[in-house]
């Protein structure tokens, strides 16, 4: 059990610079992808040091694939897969294991892996990645909490539609189809740019892919993948949550190592509450803030290039303390409001009722003691405490190493007074 806590003493002005690590959304269906490659090492930089990647490595190491870091990057080798079997202890360490179904069965014709079942932000359900891998001719059983999938034949190319343009389905599809006979279409396709990442470097390895970053994606299958050198994309909720964590406490922030069009829904909303943002450079992002923030009226979380889920508890997180009401509408996770009761206890006014929260912001947030309920949750709660007044202590924060690397080393570096006990 995890006993370390975060503690922070709120109320301390931010300045300096944060360098954002690599997406982590992005490398784990990356580190999939790398089980594809029959032949040479991937190399892929930029790869955050976090334990749902370490997860992933201890899964590839699992099925055969040789993986190993070296500095920020992992290297992977898959000349040979010795076992299709994703057991139920290293699924349960990450529920989006589930992104190895697609590489292992496209890769070997056969994948078992327990059921991911639900997570802390509800059911979590896998019916759209099954139903596309049965028509492209996989045969699969759920038995026992474990799925079962075979393709004695091998994947067959496929016309795919999604009933929502789910990440993991997209994912699960693109890697499958990479290696399939034929030509599978997916429409209604994911837009996020893990996406596109996904797409980039399974081309350098080979694949045949277009059409990505737009809702029709097309796969092309080959005969073999080779390994290939890749740097994952930066983590634009990283971003989001550090923008997030000056905005509550108030200050100067650059954030480095970013790619500021992936922060299109946040940067403007994040300007009409008073926020001053300026993108420089290749890849820096400036923020400002000084005063009170205007609570914007409504946050509709959507899929990409909507508001994401991801960051709607950050952004609760900054609109508690802002001047006015805010109404949010979660979209796309039943279960995503649970760091609402957490806020409560820092004197926040928020009332939940189904899918909508409505914050009204308050003058101070207080210090209180909390519980990281998920990642983002986790990771909003600390934003909020960096601007409360007094001392928060936060346990349960291995859901928060699950997303950051190092968070309160990069806080600290820039002023907050945050440690980890
Ligand atoms: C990815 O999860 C991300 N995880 C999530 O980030 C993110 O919140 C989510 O996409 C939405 O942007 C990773 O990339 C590892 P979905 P994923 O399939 O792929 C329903 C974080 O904090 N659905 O797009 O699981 C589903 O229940 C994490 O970093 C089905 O009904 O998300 C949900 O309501 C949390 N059937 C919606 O679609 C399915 O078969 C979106 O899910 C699949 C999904």
């Amino acid at each position: 059990m995890d006993t370390q806590k975060l503690i922070i003493t709120g109320g301390k002005r931010i300045e300096g610079e944060i360098k954002v690590h690599g997406a982590k959304n992005s490398a784990l269906p990356l580190l999939s992808a790398a089980a594809l490659t029959a032949e040479g090492e991937c190399v892929i930089h930029n790869c955050p040091r976090l334990t749902d990647v370490d997860a992933a490595c201890r899964i590839l190491n699992h099925i055969g694939v040789k993986c190993r870091r070296d500095g920020s990057s992992v290297v992977t080798g898959a000349d040979s897969l010795t076992c299709c079997e994703v057991p139920v202890s290293l699924m349960r360490e990450m529920r989006s294991s589930i992104v190895f179904l697609g590489a292992v069965l496209g890769r070997t014709g056969k994948c078992r892996l327990s059921f991911p079942g639900g997570c802390e932000l509800g059911p979590r359900p896998i019916d759209l990645h099954i139903a596309a891998l049965r028509e492209m001719g996989a045969q699969i059983k759920e038995e026992h909490g474990y799925l079962d999938c075979t393709a004695p034949e091998g994947l067959k190319g496929a016309d795919i539609s999604l009933a929502f343009p789910s990440v993991g389905a997209t994912e699960n599809i693109i890697l499958a189809a990479v290696l399939a006979k034929g030509v599978t279409t997916v429409h209604n396709a994911a837009r996020e740019p893990e996406i596109a990442d996904l797409a980039d470097f399974l081309r350098k390895c080979g694949a045949k892919i277009s059409g990505e970053g737009g809702d029709v994606i097309t796969v092309q299958g080959v005969d073999k993948l080779h390994g290939c050198e890749h740097t994952v994309i930066p983590d634009r909720i990283a971003a989001a949550t550090y923008l997030c964590c000056a905005a509550c406490a108030g200050g100067e922030l650059v954030l480095s190592g970013v790619n500021a069009a992936h922060l299109g829904a946040m940067i403007p909303l994040m300007q009409t509450m008073g926020c001053r943002i300026y993108t420089f450079g290749r890849d820096s992002v400036y923020i400002s803030v000084r005063g009170r923030l205007k609570a914007p009226l409504t946050v509709r979380t959507m899929p990409y290039p909507g508001f994401p889920t991801d960051a709607q508890a950050l952004l609760m997180a900054v609109c508690a303390g802002a001047e006015g009401t805010t109404v949010f509408v979660e979209n796309i996770f039943e279960n995503r409001y649970r760091h609402v009761s957490e806020l409560l206890r820092m004197g926040c006014c928020i009332k939940v009722e189904g899918k909508v929260a409505v914050v009204q912001g308050v003058k101070r947030l207080s210090g209180a003691e909390l519980v990281a309920t998920d990642l983002r949750g986790g990771a909003a709660l600390t934003a909020a405490a960096l601007g409360a007044e007094g001392v928060s202590v936060i346990s349960e924060i291995h859901h928060i190493d699950r997303g950051y690397e190092n968070i309160e080393l990069l806080l600290r570096s820039v002023g907050a007074d945050i440690k980890r006990k």
